[in-house]
């Protein structure tokens, strides 16, 4: 039976509450696959003592539901965050920031003990790349950043009118065929002037749950 994309996304949503440890504090992505797991998560709020919201966006929603919204300062383990990506391998390597908010992602997925990556059919790639990655870059650096992307192969375009939740900028860079992830996401840490680059390699996905035709699918590394 065909799945749409949203049946596929609400279905991963649903499968992820299971892998939610009873009492414990919840990291939250951001976008519209991590939106269906907030409105899953809703359903089992008096289970959880809180959740850590990886945007503004999402934290408004945790509220709307009341879930309560806590400081990652004030938090001391995150055992599993939860977010979708724009494109991610059978290594669990990603691409994330299609929504802008790649650098809280980041670092809510850092302080987390596991990540769990859901995603449609269509996230699952071979070679990253082909969605454009996205850049958060300090305003006053985007020339400069942009010649440095040049240099390494890739064509970066402005995200028009968008801010960050920190006030930055992004650059999203097409024309990327990405083969070694974990090394570009190195190398890009040391352009000076980015805040973050949108390839979650050294810290990737512990595992995927992936909706398909034939019902979810489960990756483990
Ligand atoms: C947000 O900044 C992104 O990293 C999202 O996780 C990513 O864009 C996936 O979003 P969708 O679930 O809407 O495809």
């Amino acid at each position: 039976m065909t799945q749409t994309q949203d049946e596929q996304k609400r279905e991963v949503a649903q499968a992820a509450i299971q892998h939610i440890p009873i009492g414990s504090i919840v990291g939250v992505g951001t976008g519209s696959t991590a939106n269906y797991f907030i409105d899953e998560l809703a359903k089992v709020k008096h289970k959880i003592d809180g959740a850590v919201a990886s945007s503004d966006d999402t934290a408004q929603r945790l509220k709307s539901h009341h879930i309560q919204v806590l400081e990652l300062n004030n938090v001391s383990e995150i055992p599993v965050y939860v977010d979708g990506a724009d494109e991610i391998t059978e290594h669990l390597h990603m691409i994330k920031g299609g929504g802008g908010a790649l650098t809280r992602e980041k670092i809510v997925a850092a302080t987390a003990k596991k990540f769990i990556c859901i995603a449609d059919q269509s996230k699952l790639v071979s070679v990253l790349g082909e969605f454009p990655l996205p850049i958060e870059v300090i305003p006053m650096a985007r020339s400069y950043v942009a010649r440095e992307l040049v240099r390494l192969g890739g064509h970066p375009v402005l995200r028009e009118g968008f801010t960050t939740d920190n006030g930055n900028i992004i650059l999203d860079v097409h024309g990327l065929k990405i083969l070694n992830p974990a090394e570009l996401e190195m190398d890009l840490n040391h352009i000076t002037g980015i805040v973050t680059n949108g390839l979650f390699a050294k810290r990737g996905a512990n595992m995927l749950i992936l909706g398909t035709n034939n019902g979810v699918r489960i990756i483990n590394i």
